[in-house]
């Protein structure tokens, strides 16, 4: 497997009016790698995402997608140099390297399962419906719900709604995967069935960026944990260092309280 970095953000900042969320993030993910997002409620892992998706504009900041990420020859977004212009047909750009994994899974109500998995594929990206449709279903299949290609999201437990949003974000083909909570709305019986699907894809090379709060979870699949609060990142390493054996005095709280909740320190 390559390390080479897909893509890398340096300085990043954003306030909400004079409430300042992101002071100065720094961030890189490496082709392949799984990096799981932690951090406490409100420090701006959310934001982070929708930055790199192109979905918030930040105040300060460059985003470098390298060379020979998805289709695309490399590029960078500064986000202070740019004109409102430029700057929505660079988030253009990002929007088209990444796809999102949503917590509230964010599925067309009226729209069947399959619809929704080929929305992306046909009407953007201009694919040909039925290669799109082929794909889909083989997406559906491994993923154990190929029965479910016409029904409707109502018809579906939480657990199968998200593995049919984790589907419909892969049947884009993105450099780059997104996963903001994706088991947090679950009822505790489903979220395993999430999960597996999301170590699958781990396994099959997929880049993804995941935040999280499952620790244990992120223990097992991740390559790499990044643990950010009050506007930076505070800590980031190897999965087994940073959760199990965290630098900073703030990382050790954070994990302390995670691993053993209802216990104040
Ligand atoms: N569109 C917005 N307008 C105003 N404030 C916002 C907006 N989006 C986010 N915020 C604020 O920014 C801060 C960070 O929000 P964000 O959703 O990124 O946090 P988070 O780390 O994802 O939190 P959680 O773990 O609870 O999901 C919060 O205080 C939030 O209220
Ligand atoms: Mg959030």
């Amino acid at each position: 497997m390559s390390h080479s970095s897909l893509i890398t953000v340096r300085g990043l900042a954003k306030s909400f009016g004079d409430h300042t969320v992101l002071r100065d993030i720094d961030l890189t993910v490496n082709r392949g790698d799984v990096v799981a997002l932690i951090g406490p409620s409100g420090s701006g892992k959310t934001t982070v995402l929708r930055c790199l998706i192109g979905l918030e504009t930040p105040d300060a900041g460059v985003v470098t997608v390298h060379e020979g990420a998805g289709s695309t020859p490399g590029f960078d977004v500064d986000f202070a140099a740019l004109s409102p212009k430029a700057r929505r047909e660079q988030q253009g750009r990002l929007r088209d390297l990444s796809a999102m994994v949503f917590q509230q899974y964010n599925l067309f109500p009226h729209r069947t399962v399959l619809q929704n998995v080929i929305e992306g594929p046909v009407l953007v990206q201009k694919r040909d419906k039925a290669e799109a449709t082929a794909e889909a279903l083989e997406l559906l299949e491994r993923v154990g719900l190929k029965e479910k290609a016409n029904s409707f999201p109502h018809e579906l437990s939480g657990g199968q709604q998200q593995r049919v949003g984790i589907v419909r974000a892969l049947a884009q083909r993105p450099a780059l995967l997104l996963f903001d909570e994706p088991t947090s709305a679950l009822d505790p019986e489903l979220v395993g069935d999430v999960l597996r699907v999301i170590r699958e894809l781990a396994e099959q090379g997929w880049t993804m960026l995941i935040v999280t709060h499952e620790l244990q979870f992120a223990r097992q699949v991740a390559s790499r944990v990044v643990f950010m609060a009050d506007g930076v990142v505070v800590e980031e390493g190897p999965a087994a260092q940073v959760l199990g054996a965290p630098q900073a005095e703030r990382t050790q709280q954070f994990v302390r309280r995670l691993t053993h909740p209802g216990e104040d320190d």
